[in-house]
């Protein structure tokens, strides 16, 4: 496995590769959810490039971007062992050489609303970093989890109305054994809040938007910020939507999940 954290090194590592390339994006700090994704990517092409970066662009004033985690030691160590072939580890500068880019990627409607509406610009930093790094590492293939649905929702949408020449996976949300969504966050809990967080699961399984928000804004310690049902392409309300969406903060720990609404079972039953 190859680690690179220059654009000199990166370039010659990607150039190196034959045959099909995958990437994964990560912010490291990575956990059984990321593996998913690079195992799936092992499966789908024939190298797999992991990136590890904590994009500052994607955060705003006052988010955890000073306490977001950094294990990058660990995170070579899984990268490795699940069968990685080259992992790109920028310094902000490498990204960013001539600091905050001037033009930027914007998200449009879908930047706006639930996620978008609480983090202001956080999806035209993730659009405009995940543009950045399909171009550097240059993939057939980009694989996205389904935990972070409107990201994933966001960069479907680039990929058409940009015309970018790659195949976006989405990969189903990995969970613990009682239902929590695995996220680089969860660190943050402490046991009681981690009890209090799978109220979000329980409310996603009500299946119904005015039974879930009662369950969570009954849950002492978690603060609700949105439930609501969508469409899973444009994120926006409908009764009608494919996808419940769920956004709460358990202490200072911000924590999301959904859940795709079919006519029999659920995506989270079948992941069970
Ligand atoms: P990060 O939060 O590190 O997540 C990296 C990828 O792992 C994303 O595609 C995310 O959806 C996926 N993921 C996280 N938890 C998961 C879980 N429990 N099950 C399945 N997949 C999971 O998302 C980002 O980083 C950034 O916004 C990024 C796309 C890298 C741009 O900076």
């Amino acid at each position: 496995m190859i680690v690179a954290a220059g654009r000199p090194e990166l370039a010659q590592a990607r150039d190196a590769l034959a045959g099909s390339v995958a990437v994964v994006m990560t912010m490291g700090a990575l956990h059984d959810g990321h593996a998913e994704l690079i195992r799936t990517a092992v499966r789908s092409a024939d190298s797999v490039l992991v990136t590890i970066f904590v994009n500052p662009l994607q955060f705003g004033a006052g988010e955890d971007l000073d306490r977001y985690p950094r294990t990058l030691e660990a995170d070579l160590a899984l990268c490795a062992r699940e069968g990685a072939t080259v992992v790109f580890t920028p310094a902000p500068d490498v990204v960013y050489p001539d600091g905050p880019p001037v033009v930027r990627v914007t998200a449009g409607p879908l930047g706006e609303v639930l996620e978008g509406a609480s983090r202001p610009g956080h999806f035209d930093g993730v659009l405009t970093v995940v543009l950045k790094l399909l171009q550097l590492t240059r993939p057939h293939v980009a694989l996205f989890g389904q935990k972070d649905a409107q990201q994933l929702a966001g960069i479907r949408r680039m990929v058409r109305d940009l015309d970018l020449q790659v195949d976006v996976v989405g990969v189903p949300t990995v969970r613990e054994p009682d239902g929590l969504a695995l996220s680089s966050r969860n660190r943050f809990l402490s046991p009681e809040q981690r009890t209090s967080a799978l109220v979000l699961g329980r409310a996603l399984h009500r299946r119904d938007v005015e039974a879930g928000r009662a369950l969570v804004t009954a849950e002492p310690g978690v603060e609700l910020d949105y439930l609501a049902r969508v469409d899973s392409t444009t994120f926006a309300d409908h009764p009608d939507g494919d996808l419940l969406v769920v956004a709460a903060r358990v202490g200072t720990t911000r924590l999301i999940d959904n859940m795709v609404l079919t006519d029999t079972a659920t995506t989270h039953d079948r992941e069970r």
